[in-house]
């Protein structure tokens, strides 16, 4: 049942893990006078190798729990793999909240690449989806795309294993072939996954400095921006929501289905913020 939103409430973000951290970077930046909730649904990590309908059930779990524990006023699904499974079902059971999803930047590549040929990075279930073959059919046939889901390097984020993380980057990129500026060289690397701009500068290392890497943070906080600001018109606080400046670690609140602590120690490294993460407890949360 819709509730009253207030301006006020926060906006609910949440990934499979630590990856939607990315993309809350470039939210809290884009809107510096909201608040947030992020939940990093760490304890049921990766969804990229599991079935649609895993992630289209722990999407729904989580969505149910922002609306109802938080009374949520948008949520932004910072996960690419969530976004291509389970959208449509989010769009179906929240149609009178702000919902933003991600998915792979391949049109802004495209337009960005002079060799025409751009390599895409991404889990399994997001390049198999319907979705993202729809937008692959919906390119120009002058571009080539060269498509490479990366199985386990969610999991080695998660684990900040730098040596698994070097090893998968390596692998994975000689696996899409020649990088660079040649003639059928890939100039345009996508990270289609939220987790992947934490490892930007390991992929740099094995494409080489002149491939420009693509990720959709910036654009998607963006869209929350404008979606707020144009659709939603109250519910974009202009404002900061006390009298004084709001420490930026105290506008968002930090909870997993992992370690509270490898979620802290995560927020440390990649924001550089102190965050006290909570357990997002299976009895706190909806369990249709
Ligand atoms: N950050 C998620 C994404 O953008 C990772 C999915 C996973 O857990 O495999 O796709």
């Amino acid at each position: 049942m819709p509730q009253a939103t207030q301006v006020t409430a926060p906006i609910g973000v949440f990934d499979s893990g630590v990856g939607g951290l990315s993309v809350l970077r470039a939210l809290l930046a884009e809107l510096p006078h909201e608040r947030f909730i992020y939940v990093a649904d760490s304890g049921f990590a990766p969804y990229g190798t599991q079935s649609e309908a895993y992630v289209v059930e722990r999407s729904l779990h989580i969505a149910h729990w922002l609306a109802e524990q938080h009374r949520t006023k948008a949520l932004v699904v910072a996960c690419n793999t969530a976004t291509a499974a389970a959208i449509q079902q989010l769009r179906q059971g929240f149609a009178h909240m702000p919902l933003v999803g991600m998915e792979p930047p391949i049109k802004p590549a495209a337009a960005l690449s002079r060799t025409g040929v751009v390599g895409v990075l991404a889990t399994r279930v997001t390049l198999a989806s319907h979705k993202f073959q729809h937008l692959l059919e919906r390119m120009p046939g002058t571009v080539r795309y060269r498509l490479q889901p990366c199985d386990g390097l969610v999991e080695a984020i998660e684990r900040q294993d730098a040596t698994k993380i070097r090893a998968l980057c390596a692998h994975y990129t000689a696996a899409l072939g020649q990088f660079g500026h040649d003639n059928g060289a890939i100039d345009t690397l996508v990270l289609g996954c939220t987790h992947y701009p934490f490892v930007a500068d390991v992929l740099r290392d094995c494409v080489g400095p002149e491939v420009r890497l693509i990720d959709a943070g910036q654009p998607v906080a963006r869209h929350t921006h404008h979606l707020l600001a144009t659709h939603q018109p109250l519910l974009l606080s202009t404002a900061p929501m006390t009298s004084g400046t709001v420490p930026l670690g105290q506008r968002v609140d930090f909870y997993t289905s992992g370690q509270p602590a490898e979620l802290d120690q995560a927020v440390q490294r990649w924001l550089g913020l102190d965050a006290k993460a909570q357990a997002l407890t299976p009895t706190a949360a909806h369990t249709d």
